[in-house]
């Protein structure tokens, strides 16, 4: 604060009424910090002091993050050495099996230890049951199979829902009113998550949303002795705009309607509990809200109402977003990478499905 003296000079008044330290370059590194004086403020707590260095930082971070928390989703194409784009999803191609066993060898080599698989099938594949969903010489099932024989150590998710097999593009069995119909879905989707147990997936992750498919599916696998397959529910998924582009890269946009029969209203919160409650009930192994970014603070209520592992899935809308601003040269990607899944991971989340995965565990090798 400046002040007119009697001379008619003007003085600076330091409001702690101590003379201020002639300034200095600031130092290298991180030894900023105020000089010792005898006379600063007596604050019984001056929290800076644990964020001097570096290394004090480190002692007191609360959240850590590692590859062996992240979970890469990969997009499945039949044929043989081929890649497909997807626009909106840069270094997300759509891959034959030949191509992912290779990219699979290095999200193993990288230490992330899963990976969660989605076909984008032949539309001449598709029809209004998802027929394609049950066979065993089916594309996933043949992708799991090579994958298993490969790098058998590396933890296989397969997702259990219709949509990527049905003409309509809905998640499940639909009348001719266009309702979504709960129980003959549920039917299917426990005889779909037996035959991509046998094919050797280590965990089926149901995202369809219907009810009951979480019970239905753990009576399937252990009617056909598949006790050791987990089943990681997607309980709190919403009914969310974030999944534009990864329904580009399956060609699984709804033909008509909206989902919102079956996902949830992203207005609620108390009703994420109820389904991951249910869930839990049936038998779910893990639990999954999605999207994640807009939804940390489902991630912190269900970290906190229930003892099993909580995933949280940063979908291809939260990808497209960071990938078109950091080409925009608008943001720097790793940074914003890095600190949203840390974000994540402190909100409640156990594990992260995410797109960055190799370029995020490649960047945490390098920290
Ligand atoms: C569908 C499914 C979706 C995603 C995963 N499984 C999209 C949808 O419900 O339409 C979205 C994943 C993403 O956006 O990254 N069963």
């Amino acid at each position: 604060m400046a002040q007119a003296d009697g001379s008619g000079q003007s003085t600076v008044l330091e409001t702690s009424g101590r003379a201020i330290a002639p300034l200095s370059p600031a130092p290298s590194g991180d030894l900023q910090g105020d000089p010792p004086t005898a006379e600063g403020m007596h604050l019984s707590a001056r929290p800076r002091r644990l964020r001097r260095t570096a290394t004090l930082r480190r002692m007191v971070a609360e959240t850590v993050l590692t590859p062996a928390d992240l979970i890469y989703p990969l997009f499945v194409i039949d044929g043989v050495n081929e890649t497909v784009p997807v626009a909106a999803m840069p270094n997300c191609e759509r891959r034959t099996i030949d191509r992912l066993l290779v990219v699979a060898a290095e999200v193993h080599r990288l230490g992330i230890p899963a990976i969660a698989l989605f076909p984008a099938l032949d539309p001449s594949l598709k029809d209004e049951r998802g027929s394609e969903a049950l066979k065993e010489s089916g594309l996933i099932p043949r992708a799991i199979r090579a994958l298993k024989a490969a790098l058998p150590d590396l933890v296989l998710i397969a997702d259990v829902a219709l949509d990527p097999y049905t003409t309509h593009g809905h998640d499940g069995l639909v009348d001719d009113r266009g309702t979504i119909l709960n129980d003959p879905t549920v039917a299917v989707l426990a005889e779909m998550a037996r035959v991509l147990a046998a094919a050797g997936a280590d965990v089926v992750a149901p995202s369809d949303m219907m009810d009951g498919r979480v019970g239905a599916i753990r009576a399937a696998l252990d009617g056909a002795g598949f006790y050791e397959t987990s089943i990681m529910a997607y309980s709190a998924k919403y009914a969310s705009a974030y999944y534009g582009p990864f329904r580009d890269a399956l060609g699984s946009a709804p033909q008509w309607g909206d989902k919102r029969t079956y996902q949830m209203d992203p207005a609620n919160g108390r009703e994420a509990l109820r389904e991951a409650q249910l869930d839990g009930a049936e038998g779910a192994d893990w639990l999954m809200v999605k999207p994640a970014l807009a939804y940390l603070d489902v991630v912190t209520r269900l970290r906190q109402e229930t003892r099993l592992p909580v995933a949280a899935y940063n979908v291809s809308g939260e990808y497209a977003m960071v990938k078109a601003a950091a080409a925009q040269g608008w943001i720097d990607e790793r940074a914003v990478v890095l600190e949203t899944l840390l974000a994540m991971k402190r909100a409640g989340a156990d594990s992260i499905l995410t797109y960055h995965a190799m370029d995020a565990a490649r960047w945490l090798q390098e920290a």
